[in-house]
């Protein structure tokens, strides 16, 4: 058996408001052997998301963050990362923009997926959009936070075929498929580069 002894663990942040499905891919891929990075974060601005059971079965530290004032928030936030020795942040359905502030301190360590082919459809009801679009693609993108919305540098992205007989929630559910096999080969790539 190869030793594993020596291999740097990146610690990674997960911030979600919802059903953190892409939360739980991650936190299965970093618990392969071979992964490079733990989940020992999770920060959710909505007390009840779906995603924080999973940080109870995990035994993953939770923080919630209720953004009453997003100075206040932001500045624990930042506390909270670094005090978990948090090398990079990773946006799983989080619906609060980051501050230009919050950004810049953090800057290039934080990145995002979202749920169209970048630049094509910012923002929120992507699937809508595409499918009143008569679009033949759409799919999702990792991409890099800046302080424009949905605006960074792209990482990597993932086609997925539009129907013509598609609704919204089938073309969600056949996209966020392709998010979980998207987002840790994109967070792989980016590993590499810290
Ligand atoms: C995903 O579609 C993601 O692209 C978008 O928000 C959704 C979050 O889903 N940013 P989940 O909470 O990870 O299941």
């Amino acid at each position: 058996m190869p030793k594993l002894i020596g291999i740097k663990k990146y610690n990674i942040a997960v911030f979600i408001s919802g059903n953190g499905s892409n939360l739980r891919n991650l936190i299965n891929h970093s618990l392969k052997k071979r992964s490079k990075f733990r989940v020992s974060l999770i920060i959710s601005n909505k007390a009840k998301a779906k995603g924080l059971e999973h940080a109870k079965r995990f035994k993953i530290k939770k923080k919630i963050i209720n953004y009453l004032n997003i100075k206040n928030s932001e500045r624990k936030i930042l506390n909270e990362l670094i005090n978990n020795k948090i090398d990079l942040v990773c946006l799983a359905g989080f619906m609060r923009i980051l501050s230009r502030e919050f950004i810049k301190k953090f800057k290039g360590k934080i990145i995002n997926i979202h749920p169209s082919l970048l630049p094509k459809y910012k923002g929120l009801q992507t699937h809508r959009k595409a499918i009143n679009n008569s679009e033949k693609f759409s799919g999702c993108t990792v991409h890099y936070v800046s302080s424009k919305l949905d605006s960074g540098k792209i990482i990597m992205q993932k086609k997925v075929r539009v129907y013509k007989n598609d609704n919204i929630n089938k073309l969600a559910k056949r996209i966020l498929k392709q998010e979980h096999l998207l987002y840790p080969k994109a967070l792989k790539k980016v590993i590499i580069n810290l």
